[in-house]
């Protein structure tokens, strides 16, 4: 066991964990932060993406010591009180029905926040690339891709 210290969606946590125990099972099992999903567990299907360091990877392929000093950003991050409005791509989401069984959500949610930090104005091919690595057995995709671009506009229509 290691101590390890990192900051969860703002707040600065240390846990006791085996250094390479999965950040995946750390959020999940130490921290009961649920949102971030197990698909593949092989780093294929983008369902346990989160944000580290503003960069969006598999938590499912990052031991916790290599998150030692980062800050990290969950999706309970983006919404974070319980009663608080959801986050504009999750309503987004929402409105298109991009979101089915719920299992890819998570993922898809913090990839288009990524992606829109990079690209406030994607085009169909910038969001089809930004979302490759997460995968929807549920949607056909088209749905996500409309919510993408409906994030995108109302974003850049909220920006002076
Ligand atoms: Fe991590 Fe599939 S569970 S990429
Ligand atoms: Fe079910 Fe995407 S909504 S996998």
């Amino acid at each position: 066991m290691m101590e390890i210290t990192l900051t969860i969606n703002d707040q600065l946590q240390t846990i006791d964990a085996p250094p390479m125990k999965r950040l995946l099972d750390v959020l999940r099992e130490d921290l009961g932060l649920t949102g971030a999903k197990e698909g593949c567990g092989e780093g294929e299907c983008g369902s346990c993406s989160v944000l580290m360091d503003g960069e969006l990877v598999n938590s499912c392929l990052v031991p916790v010591l290599q998150a030692e000093g980062a800050h990290i950003t969950t999706i309970e991050g983006l919404s974070p009180e319980a009663t608080a409005p959801l986050h504009p791509i999750q309503q987004c989401f929402l409105e298109h029905g991009g979101a089915q069984c719920g299992i890819c959500t998570p993922g898809m949610i913090l990839a288009t926040h990524h992606l829109l930090s990079k690209y406030p104005r994607p085009t169909m091919e910038e969001i089809q690339e930004g979302l490759a690595g997460n995968l929807c057995r549920c949607t056909g995709y088209m749905r996500i891709f409309e919510a993408v671009e409906q994030a995108a506009t109302a974003s850049a229509e909220s920006t002076p």
